[in-house]
């Protein structure tokens, strides 16, 4: 998969994206991402990437310009599957919008800054517009690595045990059930006697009712 962000403060974005399981998944070739400053699609002496709302009003603007050269180049070399663009007015996102997000081959991520982008480039270039939760961030990029890093982990191959994905919370609509490892006591608190049986079948009927039930507990809407 090929994922392009475009911004116009890339920092925020590095050091997440070269950590962990995407750093992994960037060295098995499992996936490609690139980060693209929006300032470097902009032609005056002070990089200008944003600008005041006609008809007045508070907070700035990201201009159409920087945006519409930089997915023009990206779109020159390659077609992409969505442009989405994170906002808090976006569709939420979900484990079922990540599953159909890592199915796709490449794409592209723009996140807003500031009180907003441009309207017209929402018309005329964005495909999907995803929210993380119904609270404003200062902008998409926090965003836009949640997004990516949940779609990355669904990728074939980036997790080691694959098992692990499919019974995530969410995956079947039920939440995860608990998790221990050494030691089988500590500080008095002993590991649930099931998973210490080596009664596989057992195990997995523990956890399942385990899953079931923590989603009545904590989540009932998603019982359906
Ligand atoms: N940008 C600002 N707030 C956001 C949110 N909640 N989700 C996605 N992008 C955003």
């Amino acid at each position: 998969m090929k994922i392009e962000i475009i911004t116009g403060f890339p920092k925020l974005l590095r050091s997440p994206l070269n950590e962990s399981i995407i750093r992994q998944a960037k060295k098995k070739k499992l996936v490609s991402i690139r980060v693209h400053d929006l300032r470097k699609y902009t032609h005056d002496k002070h990089k200008t990437i944003d600008d005041t709302p006609y008809g007045g009003g508070a907070g700035m603007i990201l201009k159409p310009e920087p945006i519409f050269e930089c997915i023009d180049s990206l779109q020159k070399k390659r077609e992409y599957d969505e442009v989405i663009y994170l906002t808090a007015d976006g569709e939420t996102f979900s484990q079922k919008y990540a599953n159909e997000l890592s199915l796709k081959k490449n794409l592209i991520f723009l996140c807003g800054h500031y009180k907003s982008i441009d309207h017209r480039v929402r018309e005329k270039l964005i495909t999907k517009e995803i929210s993380i939760g119904d609270y404003v961030l200062t902008g998409g990029e926090l965003a836009a690595l949640v997004v990516v890093d949940a779609i990355i982990r669904l990728i074939p191959g980036v997790l080691g045990d694959s098992e692990s994905m499919l019974t995530d919370s969410f995956q079947e609509d039920l939440l995860d059930c608990p998790s221990y490892t050494k030691p089988a006591e500590y500080r008095g608190m002993k590991v649930p006697a099931i998973l210490l049986s080596g009664d596989h079948k057992a195990i997995e009927r523990w956890r399942r009712e385990q899953r079931i039930e923590r989603t009545k507990q904590r989540r009932k809407g998603l019982l359906s």
